[in-house]
């Protein structure tokens, strides 16, 4: 995978050296559980999820050119819903001091186009929970159309269920905004 630039972002690869940054946008408990994972609890385990979770898939790091800080995540995963099509399931995040600033909206732009331009997909998903609304605004404005709820879709890793909001964008409507 390339490494992405945008007006105000950098995206590139995740290496194990991002571990302690990692580890200190992770741990906050208001980032993880909106998307359904478990808030870090060490460094050992940020280099376990850069290797396990982040070399597995086509998973950016978010870097603000500003500040050469990274500020989050955005990848384009295996969509499980579609095993036999080109999709992927697009996923994001942004450590909690960077939301508010359009800073997902510009990453899952540049992340869309690199699914549909280099990777040749002719789908893209994004799934989030009916709480989720920040989500869903980053989802409206990226033009997604809505599919429909999967009930109690999702068995986060606290063992409670969710509903699943499903949403996709196909190659034709993403070239035609
Ligand atoms: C979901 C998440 C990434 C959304 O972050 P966000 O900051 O709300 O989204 P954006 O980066 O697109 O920023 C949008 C906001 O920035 C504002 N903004 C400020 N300056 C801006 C600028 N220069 N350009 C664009 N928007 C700007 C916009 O007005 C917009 O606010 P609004 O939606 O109330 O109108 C973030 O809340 C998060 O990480 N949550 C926890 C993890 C999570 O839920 N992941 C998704 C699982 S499905």
């Amino acid at each position: 995978m390339e490494s992405i630039e945008t007006k105000r972002l950098d995206l590139k690869e995740w290496t194990f050296d991002d571990g302690p940054e990692l580890l200190t946008l992770a741990k906050d408990p208001k980032v993880g559980p909106k998307a359904g994972w478990k808030p870090h609890e060490s460094l050992e385990e940020s280099i376990q999820i850069i290797n396990t979770v982040f070399f597995a898939g086509t998973t950016w790091k978010i870097i603000d050119k500003k500040s050469g800080k990274i500020i989050g995540c955005v990848g384009l995963e295996d969509d499980k819903k579609r095993p036999e099509i080109k999709s992927r399931e697009l996923g994001y995040w942004l450590g909690r001091d960077f939301w508010n600033k359009g800073f997902m909206t510009e990453a899952a732009k540049a992340a869309i186009d690199y699914g549909f331009d280099k990777m040749e997909l002719d789908i893209i998903s994004v799934c989030t929970a009916p709480e989720n609304r920040r989500s869903q605004k980053v989802i409206d404005k990226l033009g997604f159309s809505y599919e429909g709820t999967l009930r109690k879709a999702y068995r986060i890793y606290d063992g409670t269920d969710r509903d699943v909001l499903c949403y996709s964008i196909t190659k034709e409507e993403w070239k035609n905004l």
